[in-house]
């Protein structure tokens, strides 16, 4: 199967299935747990996450990589409890997703702290946890570590720079990194320079370097050429330095619609004639020229990990007419799954029952009161009626994790799935939740 273009689909598809024409996520059905815990709810396959993150590491083993999961992704405990449970490290951006890492269960040894904006607050909590390293956006970043260092008697600070090797990757506007057009990392002609520089700091170790160049890629092309670029620097960095490891970070795409087969365009808008890379192709050229680097290499995969196991399950609401359209009214809104709003993202939607005969073309709205609060236009459907429920596929990455509450929406719940076990690994959140800390006088 990992030889195929169909890589990515087939791995979601296996674990959401239809028995009898219903929607069943793993061995649960769907509807039950709408039944049973309400709408809009999202559920994850514990098996899914498992199953993506092995076979990422199997595919690189002849590198033996740390699996860094990107906690930004989605950052319930219980799915870093599962990832830490299989050996992952993490990748962090704030205080406060080290603290969920290592609440949920993970090592802070095993943890790189990411981030273009470090608070002192937050330097001294990664100092103090014993984070494997700092990833470092620019040099006053490297002053102020070496500088909350050296406050504590003796100590020096585990850091790595984030380099900008200025490949461009595809992808959407607003989630593109790896190019000097955005303010992430350090452009690749300095990094020489600043290593030097640090080198001579008593309160700073160099241990590594990272790049990261950008999120839903879909082709190998971009991370061969950004990586054969980085390698003769990381070598020449190893030799000088000492530094052990190479972190090549996140990005890898998934598949949103099964449909590329049915020639809709998807979001990032990939040329027909282009098909997704598969995992081996991701895999094949990155390790031939990483494995003669003989360092540590590290992955900072978020989407591909958890991506395709979430959905968000909603319910029909309202069917309506206007003069030009159709309009399905649904429950969950753009503060429960933004990245159609904000970035154009297609995502997949699913009825959860069985699929009626017909076909219509609707447009899947939210009830936020905002135009943009829109999941899929023009979407071909069967025919839904009140009280339908719908699966929004592929929701389990930047899904819950950039939820919000706007226009006093409570959170959705979200349920964890392992086999024929459901759990509730957050409850869903209550009114009084969203007014806690205010003050009406
Ligand atoms: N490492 C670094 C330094 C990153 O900035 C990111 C993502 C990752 C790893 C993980 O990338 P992934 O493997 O998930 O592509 N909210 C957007 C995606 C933002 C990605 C930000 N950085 C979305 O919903 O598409």
């Amino acid at each position: 199967m990992e030889e195929r273009g169909d890589f990515h689909y087939s791995l979601r598809m296996h674990r959401i299935q239809r028995k009898g024409g219903k929607l069943y996520m793993e061995g649960v059905s769907v509807e039950a747990l709408a039944d049973r815990h309400g709408t809009p709810l999202y559920i994850y396959s514990a098996g899914t996450i498992l199953d993506h993150y092995r076979r990422l590491r199997g595919v690189l083993r002849a590198l033996n990589p740390l699996v860094c999961y990107s906690v930004k992704a989605n950052s319930n405990l219980a799915i870093l409890n599962l990832l830490a449970r299989a050996g992952s490290g993490f990748d962090v951006v704030s205080g406060g997703e080290l603290e969920r890492v290592r609440k949920a269960g993970g090592m802070a040894a095993k943890c790189v702290f990411a981030g273009v904006g470090k608070t002192e607050e937050e330097i001294e909590a990664g100092l103090r946890a014993g984070v494997k390293a700092f990833h470092v956006e620019s040099e006053e970043e490297l002053q102020a570590i070496a500088a909350v260092a050296g406050r504590k008697k003796g100590r020096w600070a585990p850091v790595a720079l984030r380099v900008n090797p200025d490949v461009a990757a595809g992808g959407h506007a607003k989630i593109t990194t790896g190019t000097y057009a955005n303010k992430f990392g350090i452009p690749f002609e300095e990094v020489a320079a600043i290593y030097r520089r640090a080198a001579g700091n008593r309160y700073l170790r160099l241990r590594g370097i990272q790049m990261h160049i950008g999120s839903q890629i879909t082709q190998a092309a971009p991370f061969r050429a950004a990586v054969r670029k980085m390698v003769p620097l990381v070598a020449r960095l190893r030799d000088r330095y000492g530094i052990d490891y190479f972190d090549i970070g996140g990005g890898v795409g998934i598949v949103y619609q099964d449909a590329l087969a049915s020639g809709q365009q998807g979001w990032w808008k990939t040329p027909k004639a282009q098909r997704f890379m598969t995992l081996h192709e991701y895999a094949v050229s990155l390790v031939s020229l990483l494995r003669e680097l003989r360092m540590q290499i590290l992955l900072e995969p978020g989407r591909f990990l958890v991506g395709n196991a979430g959905m968000l399950v909603t319910e029909v609401l309202y069917r309506k007419q206007t003069g030009k359209k159709h309009f399905t009214v649904v429950d969950a809104g753009m503060n429960d799954l933004i990245r159609p709003t904000l970035y154009e993202a297609f995502h997949q939607i699913e009825p959860v029952g069985k699929p009626r005969p017909g076909a219509i073309a609707t447009d899947v709205v939210g009830p936020v009161c905002e135009s943009g609060d829109v999941f899929g236009h023009d979407r071909t459907l069967p025919p839904v009626e009140r009280g339908d429920r719908l699966a929004i596929l592929s929701a389990g990455a930047y899904g819950f994790a950039m939820a919000s509450n706007y226009n006093t929406r409570p959170r959705p719940a979200e349920i964890l799935v392992t086999g024929s076990r459901a759990r509730v690994v957050r409850v869903r959140e209550s009114l009084a939740d969203l007014w806690r800390g205010e003050r009406k006088s």
